[in-house]
């Protein structure tokens, strides 16, 4: 998400830390800071917007010290602002710090502190860490931010200085990177490599559940209470590599973030038994009769997604149209609708003019965003924060599955609040959600076979996506992906149309992609299948692991591990999206910005 950067050593800490940060720009940011502790003081400038605001600022200060920390943030909590600009700091100015991640928590410890006279500065979940040290910090700093560790749940990456002890950083890792830059005489510590490869090129990667004390001259890792040794490894990578963390296109490094996107996105939201979704009213939504989802492109096939999911869960009728249309429709909204818009960056024109000329007819709004601040998260009643993080690559990888996972939450608290789902299927649904960061993990452990499959069709001229029920909106992403990214024509369809037109097409050139998990629907599809098999069409199958009998009907078979089938949606998106990035790879194309896209369309 955010970028950090960390310093010590025997040179000017701010000129470092600038140079760090600005090798972290391409991540997307709103705001950027840092603090330096200059003669036993700690010092910090923060600004909003661009790094060159921050630079600015400190043209006119010498600073001297030799260490400090640097930040560049991507707002989650509280919107973008010099107030919410990391460092944070306690309430004696000592003490500092630098996170990326949400403390899951942040909100009972922050009341709890409240209790304590603590007086907060910004609406972040971070600050709060500087408090819990504080409360403790007359055992020294080591002994204060190991105790603040055990109190915070959540994921973190943070980078922490204490002008009481000015010989040290400390730095913890938990589900967020961080990487020692080891240099002589000098350390860094940051969440990338480009940061400090001009500087040195051994890096020591941290490990989940890893603390560690960097002097200039040293570095302590703990892990549990234990002393751990961390390899430190030469980095070969050049400064664009060392940006895409050693992946080739920034596409395959968001793919692979997935697990840890969907995991970041519900992360805090489920507790027990139920959804807690902050800034959504329950009130409002228990009024609601029926609901409107407005979106475009791959946010109207998590929101199409979601239709499938509102009606089973929450029996309560819904539509979803393409912002575009509705724009200029005439749509039937009154005071018992609940209007949803999905967008990833808060700032598509369709959607923002769909939703302004109907919004004053709906009873209830809700914006699912994925960037803090945007026009969308300021317009709509309430917003729900899609975490993924910033999104480089132009297709939306990370953020539809981010969408999704939004999208279930919500689907199943409206079931809770409208009394239609009972405590077992809640429970039963909320694990499988829990479960689906470790199964993305596993399916994206091994790539290998969808390049397989993807070299082998790559030089087809059209493609076939078909699904049924909860699987056809995915059908329609597959074959969205696949244009966008390879430039082959393609097209998802519902699978019960086949028969209804694109049956005219098979033949033994174009490959139908079956969206085909054993579910409900599998007979039917099976039936699909052999329709096309028995035209000498070409069947690539996308389903569970455990399924026995479509080695019979595919050519190709990609599987993915089992799970209630309401929840194959959230597999199936890591095959198809990598589908269509190997056979765009294969095809020599720049699959982060493919020709006449745009990853924010604020024009019509
Ligand atoms: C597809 C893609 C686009 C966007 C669409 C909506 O990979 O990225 O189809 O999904 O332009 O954008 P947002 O979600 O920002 O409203």
């Amino acid at each position: 998400m955010c970028g950090i950067i960390g310093y010590i050593g025997e040179e000017n800490a701010s000129e470092r830390i600038i140079y760090g940060l600005s090798r972290l720009e391409y991540r997307g940011y709103d705001s950027a800071g840092i603090a330096i502790i200059d003669n036993c003081k700690l010092i910090r400038f923060r600004s909003k917007g661009r790094l060159e605001n921050l630079k600015k600022k400190l043209e006119h200060e010498s600073l001297k010290g030799t260490i400090g920390i640097g930040h560049t943030r991507w707002a989650t909590h509280g919107k973008p602002s010099e107030e919410n600009a990391h460092p944070h700091m306690d309430c004696t100015g000592k003490i500092t710090i630098i996170h990326n991640g949400i403390i899951e928590n942040y909100f009972e410890l922050k009341e709890e502190l409240k209790k304590h006279h603590h007086k907060f500065a910004s609406e972040t979940d971070t600050e709060i860490f500087a408090h819990l040290i504080e409360e403790n910090i007359g055992k020294g700093f080591e002994k204060a931010v190991f105790s603040a560790l055990k109190q915070i749940r959540g994921t973190y990456g943070m980078v922490i200085l204490y002008s009481g002890e000015p010989d040290k950083i400390i730095a913890a890792r938990q589900g967020s990177p961080l990487v020692i830059g080891v240099g002589k005489g000098e350390n860094y510590i940051a969440s990338d490599v480009p940061s400090f490869l001009k500087y040195t090129r051994k890096a020591m990667f941290l490990e989940d559940g890893d603390a560690a004390v960097i002097t200039k001259t040293d570095v302590q890792i703990y892990n549990g209470g234990k002393k751990v040794t961390r390899q430190a490894r030469d980095i070969k990578w050049t400064s664009e590599q060392a940006e895409k963390s050693g992946f080739p296109h920034f596409m395959i490094k968001e793919i692979s973030e997935e697990a840890q996107a969907f995991e970041d996105t519900i992360i805090g939201r489920i507790e027990g038994s139920s959804v807690k979704l902050e800034n959504v009213d329950d009130k409002k939504l228990k009024k609601i009769k029926n609901i409107r989802i407005i979106a475009c492109g791959t946010s109207y096939h998590a929101a199409y997604t979601a239709k499938y999911l509102m009606e089973k869960y929450a029996g309560i009728n819904t539509s979803v149209d393409v912002a575009s249309e509705i724009r200029y429709g005439d749509p039937v909204i009154d005071k018992s609708t609940l209007l949803i818009t999905v967008s990833q960056s808060g700032e598509t024109i369709d959607t923002i003019e769909a939703f302004k000329n109907i919004q004053k007819r709906a009873g209830y709004s809700i914006a699912i965003v994925n960037v803090v601040g945007s026009t969308l998260s300021r317009m709509l009643d309430s917003v729900i924060y899609t975490h993924a993080g910033p999104e480089i690559g132009v297709a939306a990888t990370k953020t539809f599955i981010s969408q999704l996972a939004v999208l279930y939450l919500l689907s199943l608290h409206l079931g809770s609040i409208h009394g239609k789902i009972n405590d077992k299927k809640m429970k039963s649904s909320l694990s499988s959600l829990r479960k689906i960061p470790g199964l993305l993990k596993i399916m994206l452990k091994d790539k290998s076979k969808v390049k397989k499959i993807a070299e082998k069709y790559s030089k087809q001229r059209d493609f076939l996506y078909y699904g049924r029920n909860i699987n056809f909106p995915m059908a329609l992403e597959g074959a969205l992906k696949l244009k966008e990214i390879s430039y082959i024509h393609a097209e998802g369809y519902a699978a019960g149309e086949m028969k209804h037109g694109p049956i005219a097409l098979v033949d033994d050139k174009t490959p139908n992609v079956f969206l085909a998990p054993e579910n409900a629907l599998y007979e039917k599809i099976i039936s699909n299948i052999q329709e096309i098999k028995a035209r000498s069409g070409t069947i690539i199958a996308i389903t569970n692991r455990s399924n026995k009998t479509m080695k019979r009907f595919a050519d190709d078979i990609i599987y993915m591990p089992d799970i209630d089938e309401d929840f194959y949606p959230l597999l199936a998106a890591i095959p198809l999206q990598l589908l269509a990035y190997y056979i765009g790879v294969k095809k020599g194309i720049d699959v982060d910005k493919p020709r006449n896209l745009a990853k924010s369309v604020t024009v019509e």
